[in-house]
């Protein structure tokens, strides 16, 4: 969608929450806020899309996924109508944790080709209206980058680029510094006999953390930043961004008083002096005057962005989108990874879809952009999560929802999670306790991309890939769901790309959202008008007809889910009932 430069004069939004249990009457909850003299910038309304490159497409056939791969796949990108694409880290490597373990922020590691291949694809992407994203890890670095090299040696400038501390010793015997535990299990501590000291690991051993408490870490961090900036990029997504800063004290974490949780797992202790400090908040913000600057000196009207991961409870979450006056901004958007991916403890249930949505939109500040996450590269994926049969009702909803839709790849086609051993496996978190793998493993969801019925999905050539290619891909593959004529999950993820543009010209929108058993529906009435649209989704295993007003008599479906008997332009049956799981959109007249 373009919505580029469309003046806003004042843009409100009210949310009007309405709740119901079959037999209680709906209660009515009403906000309002509203934004003045906005101008939507590209990214507001965008669809993104993540590429996890290992597995996207091998050109050369050596099993991994690489950049000439991703050129190779742009017109099926540009197919679906999406905006702007985010490749996970393709930077220099060992590839301890996937990418995320990164020895040279400026090179390409050879696993995806070249700087040359970047740029080609830079400039193919942009050739098609595609913007492109890179993944930028300021937490730490490889134990391998030659600053770590540097710090371990003492050499001169490098002494505290990375966070040191020397042992306690308890009965005479070398302990850590303190109790901080990795996210990836045990202490976040690694002993150096070279150094004679502990560094600090907030992910795996092969990943000490940055000491932002350096100036010049950070001078060298913003320099990383403006060097992909002047490479021609559009912006960063930024990874783990709460553990950047930890207490200048050191103090031991308290317990967590979580049940079910060992001494050696990350939720054992309160991250209070780990995660989310002010000045991990104020470095977000730093970071954003990088990008704010670099925009100012650009003769082109588009805003390069930044993206946070962050996973913190909601009211944290928003810090990182900037001060809620907006007089100092952090991210262009934070993940909102509580609507369906932390919060919906019991899957698609009507009544925490409701909550998890609310939550959103009544704790983003006025001034901020929404945004909606169905799945990333560390979280099974969305059809395995919350079942196939919810696929397509899952993108429609998220496509209905003002603001920006993140797509994790595979989404389009109802990808679900790959099948791996712990021998195949890769994900550094889990391959340490094969007897966990199963629960802990992160390699599930990052399987090759099942673009067609041929040898390997179609992923290469037939060369063995580095994770196996998932069984389900003969019957889950993209070239199944091409022919125009069928309803297929790619098709209607086409059609609700494109079914956005209704609300190209929205100044003011109006949403409700009403929940019962078994059914949930989401209005967005844009501008006021008498024209609405409806998302309305049978969340039962039974066939039944819509409740009492849910949808009029003269109501024409827009965009339905796979398993309907409608077609797009026909008049919605008041009396023929929905499916188990189905969904439409409707487009209602509001008078
Ligand atoms: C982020 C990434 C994850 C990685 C971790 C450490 O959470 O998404 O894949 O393991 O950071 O870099």
């Amino acid at each position: 969608m373009k919505l580029n430069d469309i003046a806003y004069c004042i843009l409100a939004v009210t949310v009007t929450i309405v709740t119901a249990t079959s037999n209680e009457p709906f209660t009515v909850k009403t906000f309002q806020h509203s934004i003045q003299n906005r101008y939507l910038e590209w990214w507001q309304t965008a669809v993104f899309y993540q590429i996890y490159p290992r597995s996207f497409k091998d050109s050369n056939n050596d099993g991994d996924g690489d950049l000439q791969g991703i050129i190779q796949k742009l017109d099926h990108i540009q197919d679906a109508g999406i905006d702007a694409i985010w490749l996970s880290p393709i930077y220099k490597s060992p590839q301890v944790d996937n990418g995320y373990d990164i020895s040279d922020y400026r090179d390409i590691d050879e696993i995806y080709g070249t700087l040359d291949d970047l740029k080609e694809l830079l400039k193919e992407a942009h050739a098609r209206g595609i913007k492109v994203i890179l993944d930028y890890v300021p937490n730490h670095t490889s134990d391998k980058h030659a600053w770590f090299q540097a710090s371990l040696n003492k050499q001169e400038g490098y002494e505290d680029f990375y966070v040191w501390k020397d042992p306690v010793f308890v009965d005479g015997e070398r302990q850590p510094p303190n109790n901080w535990l990795s996210a990836f299990k045990g202490s976040a501590w690694e002993w150096s006999e070279e150094r004679q000291q502990y560094y600090l690991h907030q992910f795996s051993i092969g990943q000490p953390d940055l000491n932002y408490r350096n100036p010049n870490v950070v001078r060298e961090m913003k320099d990383v930043l403006k060097y992909w900036l002047d490479f021609g990029i559009d912006g960063f997504r930024m990874d783990a961004v709460p553990t950047l800063f930890e207490d200048e004290q050191f103090r031991d974490e308290p317990l967590s008083g979580k049940a079910n949780v060992g001494p050696e797992d990350y939720e054992y202790l309160d991250h209070i002096y780990t995660t989310d400090l002010n000045e991990t908040i104020f470095m977000i913000y730093q970071f954003r005057q990088v990008l704010d600057e670099f925009n100012a000196n650009q003769n082109d009207s588009y805003s390069r962005i930044m993206m946070t991961e962050v996973y913190s409870d909601i009211d944290t979450t928003m810090k990182y989108y900037g001060t809620v006056d907006g007089s100092i901004r952090g991210a262009h958007f934070t993940f909102n990874f509580w609507t369906f991916i932390t919060y919906l403890i019991k899957g698609v249930d009507p009544f925490e879809l409701f909550q998890s949505i609310t939550l959103w939109l009544e704790n983003i500040p006025r001034l901020y952009t929404s945004n909606w996450v169905l799945g990333n590269h560390d979280q099974p994926r969305v059809a395995t999560r919350l079942g196939p049969e919810n696929v397509d009702a899952l993108n429609m909803l998220v496509a209905i929802l003002p603001g920006i839709w993140v797509t994790y790849n595979g989404e389009e086609i109802g990808q679900e999670n790959g099948e791996v051993t712990c021998e195949q496996g890769y994900d550094p978190q889990a391959i340490k306790n094969c007897s966990t793998f199963n629960e802990t493993s992160r390699d599930f969801e990052r399987t090759p991309f099942q673009w067609d019925t041929t040898v390997n999905a179609g992923f290469n050539e037939g060369a063995p890939t580095w994770l196996p290619v998932s069984k389900k891909y003969l019957e889950t593959n993209l070239e199944n769901q091409l022919p125009a004529d069928i309803n297929s999950h790619y098709n209607i993820y086409k059609e609700l790309i494109k079914f956005r543009d209704v609300f190209e010209n929205e100044t003011e929108t109006s949403l409700l959202i009403n929940a019962q058993v078994n059914w949930f529906r989401f209005l967005r009435i844009p501008n006021s008008d008498h024209i609405g649209y409806a998302f309305i989704f049978n969340i039962n295993d039974e066939e039944n007809v819509v409740p009492d007003g849910f949808a009029s008599s003269t109501s024409e479906v827009i965009v339905r889910s796979s398993n309907s008997p409608y077609q797009i332009g026909d008049t919605f049956n008041l009396t023929q009932p929905l499916k188990p799981r189905e969904a439409v959109i409707l487009k209602m007249n509001m008078r």
